[in-house]
């Protein structure tokens, strides 16, 4: 929480950069011991709102300080790689500072770029930047969806191959315009369809949307190699009980569903502490009394993952009588499927073993909290 004072009135953007951080250093670590060069590429980088010169509390600057640290360890294990990194960025005077930035402080063991343009103008040039075979991890970070997040507007991306994504989808914004009239092409390209979310709950009308696009998103990647995957980080506002945004990551691979989901689960009593402490602050600026223990609230609060009793029931019916061993391909599919964490199937799994109603027929030992193996592939059945 050390860099949470340059945040202040913009708290999302730290549980974002947070995510950002987590997930990049894992992805770095696991292909750079498989391949020669990665690329990063930040479609939308800034900087914007930020409030340190050494750019710590923007993508940029997180990025680059990652790439570096992955680049140094990969180095003393013995992987020599080559890591490549482009910003985009439209605004003249950011862009301006991005490439001071970068012409300054770029470690001299890191490759940067920066384009200035609009994103959906420098596709072509983005793509000619990354070339055909090197692994990419693409950052879609805008500040609207309006020719971002649509499908076609994605496609030219979504049909390379090694390429991972994580997109910043701007929930306020789409839920506004998704039952707009006049908006229905936009829709359309964005959804596959014009979503008919009447009678639906809030909440309802949130998953529906998203499962919707996370759906398209994977219908559209190029048929053979890996199977499509997507997973997801809900980003609340800081003081308010509402979405802000969603960042919906694609993969090709069931690891990375895995090491997504293990990074966006540690977030989770980061985000939770980050929303306690806000509203906090705001409330002692409003009443200028001290008030609650925001350690207290933030263990207390509530989310909308499965009760244990639902990821119980749920494992109940991914199993049989018979055998199956459970890996991180079948994690993966659970995880996608229920946007609910690793510690929730293993601590449902746990009580269902002291219930005598499941198996793990390769647990020797007696376990504590993991209580399937899932990278040794567990033979596990119901009893
Ligand atoms: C939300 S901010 C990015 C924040 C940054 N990724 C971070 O986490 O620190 C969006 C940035 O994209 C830039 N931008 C907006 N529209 C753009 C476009 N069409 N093409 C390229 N950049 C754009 C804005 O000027 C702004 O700097």
């Amino acid at each position: 929480m050390e860099m949470l004072a340059h945040y202040k009135g913009r708290e999302q953007a730290y549980i974002k950069h947070r995510l950002l951080e987590a997930y990049l250093e894992r992805f770095f670590m696991i292909v750079g011991q498989h391949q020669r060069t990665i690329c990063y590429v930040d479609c939308f980088a800034g900087p914007w709102e930020e409030s340190c010169d050494d750019l710590m509390d923007t993508s940029i600057g997180i990025s680059l300080k990652v790439m570096a640290r992955c680049k140094e360890t990969l180095l003393k294990m013995g992987y020599n790689v080559n890591f490549r990194a482009l910003y985009i960025e439209k605004n003249k005077k950011s862009f301006h500072k991005l490439t001071n930035f970068l012409d300054v402080r770029t470690p001299a063991i890191i490759e940067t770029d920066a384009k200035q343009g609009e994103f959906f103008n420098l596709r072509p040039t983005i793509l000619d930047w990354c070339g055909m075979r090197d692994f990419t991890f693409f950052f879609i970070d805008p500040k609207g969806w309006k020719n971002v997040v649509e499908i076609p507007t994605l496609k030219p991306f979504l049909q390379r191959e090694n390429s991972e994504f994580l997109i910043n989808f701007m929930y306020d914004f789409i839920l506004r315009a998704h039952s707009q009239k006049g908006l229905e092409c936009d829709i359309k390209a964005i959804f596959g369809e014009v979503p008919d979310t009447k009678g639906m709950t809030s909440k309802e009308r949130e998953a529906h949307l998203l499962l919707r696009y996370r759906t398209h998103l994977k219908y559209h990647q190029p048929k053979g190699g890996g199977k499509p995957r997507s997973a997801y980080v809900s980003v609340l506002d800081p003081a308010k009980n509402r979405t802000k945004y969603h960042l919906v990551y694609l993969t090709r691979h069931a690891k990375g569903v895995e090491v997504f989901m293990d990074a966006s689960e540690k977030l989770d009593l980061i985000q939770k502490t980050v929303r306690a402490k806000t509203k906090q602050e705001r409330s002692e600026e409003k009443t200028g009394q001290s008030g609650f223990d925001f350690m207290t609230e933030a263990y207390d609060e509530k989310d909308d993952r499965g009760s244990l009793s639902a990821v119980k029931s749920f494992w109940l019916s991914q199993l049989t009588g018979v055998p199956q061993n459970f890996g991180i391909e079948q994690l993966a599919d659970m995880l996608e499927q229920t946007g609910w964490f690793i510690r929730d199937f293993q601590q449902a799994f746990g009580e269902l073993l002291t219930e005598g109603k499941v198996e793990n027929l390769d647990m020797t030992n007696k376990r504590r909290t993991r209580f399937v193996h899932f990278d040794k592939r567990e033979r596990l059945r119901k009893t």
